[in-house]
């Protein structure tokens, strides 16, 4: 092919048709080139891209289709290159489509003929498979080394403060004191099951698609467990048409990225209630906020307002790739391409997330007073009421009755149950003896009965953080 066979507008001959431009009869159309090219957002998995192309090798050679000193001259090769895009060195062409393009592409000008060798009995289609896998597989422990860190900060804090009362809330109205310790343990449990969640895709994620070759498999005698072994791949792909076409791991991988951004978001609301005039129970240091340009007053809670806003792209993404998906026909097609840009920005943004959330909560100071002055209006105390009459033999639904009662006249007279004279409350019923104020209607009364698995109480909330450390180890093991 020359050059001036070709249309004004494509590429020069040179560039892609090198690759596969044995059956074309003109260069390809420079916007499709670009249009088509995902080079732009690849390179981002260059390094895996090039271990495996070193893997591959290394199992060419071994089953004696390379020889040994072509696997070295490769070996070599690619080392350079991998050095060469490091230091910024390394020109990034768009016409030649994909990382792996342009990765083989400077192989073969490096080290001449052998590097045509290299994809002998490969595809990019199983190339690819792997490189997101492996580079997937390396982003789910980074991002588990956060959630660790993260749920260590939480039970740091929930130590500090298991002795900490708080109002703990039902729609949003105050419902009955818990420990702010029982608390950040219930944020502590949902990233334990986000952990959980990630490690079981992880399992999923590490199954090697190389030596599917373009979809049905390749006529040299490959050796995939041998390849797997030196790619730290836990198995090899069952079926070619299957691991070159499916990106559920991927899928599955942005589910549990999605539900890791719900529940950060969850706890960024009830952040930024928190931190409002309105509620004051804790305070985010300056550093994790913001001001206005306007009003000199404000101190925004920046931070997880922009984490609860993050959470609504993560379910993008996976919506995205669910949708990307969901038409297509065995085995590989080109929609695949689009499989990493919604990965990509799910794996960023949960890391992101999970940074500043890791960062910003062992920094969190509650105001213990504040907190503990909500949780005594609100009558969050009127359940125990109940069960104190409930133990004196009156059946819950009648206890219900006389203390919603008593709650009446509290509301009328603008006053806690506890504030209310043992006289008042004898007026509901006769079983109610002096005891009631310590028994029943104190904070430490009500959080301290609720000893149980589970419980709010400072005892349980204390068994609860140590149980949970050995959890973590177990979970991280
Ligand atoms: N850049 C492509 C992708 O991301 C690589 C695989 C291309 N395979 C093909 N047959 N065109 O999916």
């Amino acid at each position: 092919m020359t050059t001036s066979s070709n249309p004004p507008n494509s590429v020069t001959p040179d560039q892609t048709s090198g690759m596969w431009g044995g059956r074309f009869s003109e260069a390809t159309d420079a916007f499709v080139a670009e249009f088509t090219a995902s080079v732009q957002f690849d390179q981002r998995f260059y390094k895996q891209d090039i271990a495996g192309s070193i893997a591959h090798a290394t199992m060419l050679a071994k089953v004696g289709v390379l020889t040994e000193a072509e696997r070295d001259d490769i070996i070599e090769g690619l080392s350079t290159i991998r050095s060469e895009i490091e230091a910024g060195n390394f020109e990034w062409r768009i016409d030649l489509e994909d990382v792996h393009m342009n990765i083989e592409s400077r192989l073969t000008q490096r080290i001449g003929i052998t590097g045509k060798k290299l994809h002998t009995g490969r595809s990019r289609n199983d190339q690819v498979a792997t490189d997101i896998r492996l580079y997937l597989r390396d982003e789910i422990d980074d991002i588990l080394k956060l959630l660790e860190r993260l749920q260590k900060g939480l039970l740091g804090l929930a130590a500090k403060n298991v002795n900490t009362i708080m109002p703990g809330f039902t729609h949003l109205q105050t419902a009955q004191p818990v420990t702010f310790g029982h608390h950040l343990l219930a944020w502590f449990e949902m990233l334990v099951r986000d952990t959980e969640r990630l490690q079981d895709c992880r399992k999923r994620v590490n199954r090697m698609p190389l030596g599917s070759a373009a979809l049905a498999g390749t006529t040299y005698p490959i050796d995939r467990a041998y390849t797997a072994e030196l790619l730290g791949f836990e198995a090899v792909s069952e079926n070619s048409l299957d691991a070159v076409s499916d990106r559920d791991f991927a899928i599955e991988f942005n589910a549990a990225a999605a539900l890791i951004m719900m529940h950060l978001s969850r706890m960024s609301e009830e952040l930024i209630l928190w931190t409002s005039a309105q509620f004051k129970f804790v305070n985010i240091p300056d550093r994790f906020c913001t001001g206005s340009s306007i009003m000199p007053q404000k101190k925004n809670p920046d931070v997880p307002e922009l984490i609860r806003g993050k959470s609504g792209r993560v379910f993008g993404d996976l919506i995205s790739l669910l949708t990307l998906m969901k038409g297509q026909p065995l085995a590989y097609n080109k929609d695949n391409q689009e499989d990493k840009e919604p990965l990509f920005d799910a794996i960023d943004t949960v890391r992101g997330s999970l940074m500043a959330f890791a960062d910003m909560i062992p920094a969190l100071v509650p105001n213990i007073e504040i907190m503990r002055e909500a949780a005594l209006r609100g009558f969050s105390t009127a359940t125990d009421l109940a069960d104190y009459l409930v133990k004196k033999g009156v059946a819950f639904r009648d206890a219900h009755e006389i203390v919603g009662k008593a709650v009446a006249l509290g509301v009328a007279a603008e006053k806690d149950l506890s504030e209310l004279t043992l006289e008042q409350l004898q007026q509901f019923s006769d079983l109610i003896t002096a005891d009631v104020f310590d028994k029943a209607l104190t904070l430490e009364a009500s959080v301290n009965a609720r000893d149980h698995i589970g419980g709010t109480s400072p005892k349980q909330v204390e068994a609860a953080i140590a149980r949970a450390h050995t959890r973590l180890e177990q979970l991280y093991a």
